[in-house]
């Protein structure tokens, strides 16, 4: 059980957002032991959301810029992403609703921190408060789950996607993203909880790095 991993050609960008966070931030311990190990408790939760909440009053003005939506629109695009339902779970100030919400029917966004989702951008969809490792969604509700720079709770994931659905991973910083994992690692995660292969195509524009991952079937 061994999923496939197809690289299509990059292209030049540049993420212009806020260098306040190092690769070194703790939100990357956090990124790892729970894809690898799924440590995820109460502690964690609070720490998380403290995190979050706090940034929340600056974060759109500190991360929306003009470029900042062009790998996940790559990652639609050239990832052949199609599907009625989309979710963007730990959305944020929803800084790519904007982008999102023509191209689905139904797109909705989730995130931890109620704090974030009172400093919603304008073009905000639904919203809902909710925690990704327990989603208040029936199974196989969603046709595109979008996470950007977020962690990755594998059982959820493949619960949650449609049988044709589709996970899209975004990290707008690519390694030098704090939430982040290289798609190798995502597709290991999954593979690991779910007992079957998951197959990727892949990108990166500038320093952004992107990948839209299905089920093998
Ligand atoms: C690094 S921010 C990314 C926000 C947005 N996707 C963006 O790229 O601008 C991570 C977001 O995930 C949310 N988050 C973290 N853990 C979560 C969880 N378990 N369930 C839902 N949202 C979560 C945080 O509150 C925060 O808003």
């Amino acid at each position: 059980m061994k999923g496939q991993i197809t690289k299509l050609p990059s292209f030049d960008g540049v993420d212009q957002a806020t260098r306040l966070t190092p690769v070194t931030h703790r939100m990357r311990e956090v990124t790892y032991q729970l894809a690898e190990n799924g440590i995820w408790d109460s502690q964690l939760i609070k720490e998380v959301r403290e995190l979050f909440d706090s940034l929340a009053e600056e974060w759109t003005a500190t991360r929306d810029h003009p470029q900042r939506n062009l790998p996940l629109l790559d990652a639609l695009e050239r990832g052949n992403v199609n599907g009625e339902v989309a979710l963007e779970l730990g959305a944020g100030t929803c800084i790519s609703a904007r982008v999102l919400i023509p191209k689905f029917q139904n797109f909705f966004a989730i995130d931890l921190s109620f704090e974030m989702l009172k400093n919603v951008v304008e073009t905000a969809p639904p919203l809902v408060c909710a925690d990704g490792s327990s989603l208040p969604l029936s199974d196989g509700a969603v046709d595109v789950l979008i996470l950007q720079n977020m962690f990755l709770f594998p059982n959820e994931v493949s619960r949650c996607i449609s049988e044709k659905g589709c996970l899209v991973w975004v990290n707008s910083r690519g390694s030098g993203t704090p939430i982040h994992l290289p798609v190798e690692k995502v597709i290991q995660s999954l593979e690991a909880a779910t007992g079957y292969a998951w197959n990727a195509v892949c990108s990166t524009m500038g320093e952004a790095t992107w990948a839209v991952i299905r089920k093998a079937l």
